[in-house]
């Protein structure tokens, strides 16, 4: 089993070629040295993750991001938000080994705002491919326990920084000619862009293209009991993979999660555990609870939970996308109340 490090261990494993797990502000974040192929090899061997969805670059401070990945004025602006929830798209030259890039002519690139993750990356002063220290389709840990619990068998060692102060994985951007595009929603916003002059551009996420982003189109965060999303009645779609509730029996415990105290009301009796990820209402708590409820509900003996969006706004985009994708079923929110669904 992985041990648990001090950041100097960290950060001469990382060196050694060895694979470490660490805090970050948005999740825990699984390291190896980039410029390692053998080390990256054996990180994406861990994860069972396939190969063609790269990894991001992480690195302690701007210039050290410019000497990997392009600079340009659009990505000076961007690195105000550094150290911060933010990774962004670089073209990188070659100077990313091919097999952290997915063969891509773009990097990811972050410099995360934690203590822990800062002085490991000094330390090591060479890019850190760290994606979410989770196996692939698993929901990204928030805790060191969380990491222990999934992965701490087949990784060298871990760093306890306690729980994740965000709890969503980083704002992923793409540099367009007149703006940015989100590709991942998370805790730097399309409104704290727009805040500092930076326009956002919507991708979108149809059409038979390779996704610009491999690990979005992959059905993760999903707890291990079927979800389903309650979608109000005129509201903002649930994803297309989502299939429509059938039949209107309910059967077994049913949980909800929730937000600010809101409960439907559903046809054969209460919810027989209700999560609040605010139940005063803050987005930023939401995101801290989302990873850690879904493995609340799962270890609560539920036979399914039902999940109610947050408001569509701020950090709440990155909320509803990954409630979104963890969802298997959908069901229509009509004058406050819901009709159980039949899973089968
Ligand atoms: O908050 C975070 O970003 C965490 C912490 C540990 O920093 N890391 C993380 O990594 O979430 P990961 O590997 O779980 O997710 C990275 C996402 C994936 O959706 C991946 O496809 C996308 O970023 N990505 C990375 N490099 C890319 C590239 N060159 N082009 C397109 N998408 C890329
Ligand atoms: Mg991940």
């Amino acid at each position: 089993m992985a041990r648990f490090l001090t950041v100097q261990e960290a950060a001469e494993s990382i060196l050694a070629g060895r694979i470490v797990a660490f805090p970050t502000e948005t999740v825990y974040g699984l390291g190896a040295n980039a410029l390692n192929l053998t080390a990256i090899e054996r990180l994406y061997q861990i994860k069972g993750r396939p190969k063609n969805n790269p990894l991001i670059c992480h690195l302690a401070d701007p210039e050290s991001v410019f000497q990997y990945g392009r600079e340009s004025g659009m990505a000076r602006r961007l690195a105000r938000f550094w150290p911060g929830p933010l990774t962004v798209l670089l073209e990188h030259e070659g100077r990313i080994p091919s097999i952290v890039t997915a063969g891509s002519g773009l990097a990811g690139f972050r410099i995360p705002n934690h203590p822990i993750a800062l002085e490991i990356l000094r330390l090591v002063g060479k890019p850190v491919a760290a994606p979410s220290a989770n196996l692939s389709n698993s929901r990204s840990p928030v805790t060191a326990e969380m990491v222990y619990q999934q992965i701490g068998d087949r990784i060298d060692g871990i760093v306890d920084g306690g729980r994740c102060e965000i709890g969503v994985e980083s704002t992923v951007v793409k540099i367009m000619e007149d703006g940015i595009a989100i590709l991942r929603p998370g805790a730097i916003t399309a409104e704290m862009f727009e805040a500092a002059s930076i326009s956002v551009r919507t991708v979108s996420r149809t059409g038979s293209e390779a996704p610009e982003s491999p690990g979005m189109q992959e059905k993760h965060y999903a707890p291990s009991i079927p979800m389903i999303l309650i979608v109000e009645e005129g509201g903002s779609p649930g994803s297309e993979a989502v299939r429509d509730s059938a039949g209107q029996v309910r059967k077994g415990k049913s949980g909800l999660i929730t937000f600010a105290g809101r409960i439907p009301r559903i046809e054969g009796g209460d919810f027989d555990q209700i999560y609040d990820l605010s139940p005063d209402g803050d987005l930023d708590e939401a995101a801290k609870n989302l990873f850690y409820v879904f493995g609340r509900v799962e270890s609560d003996g539920l036979d399914e939970v039902y999940a109610l969006p947050v408001p569509e706004m701020g950090i709440g985009r990155a909320v509803n996308d990954r409630l979104r994708r963890a969802a298997s079923y959908r069901t229509l929110l009509k004058d406050g109340r819901i009709t159980p669904i039949q899973i089968d």
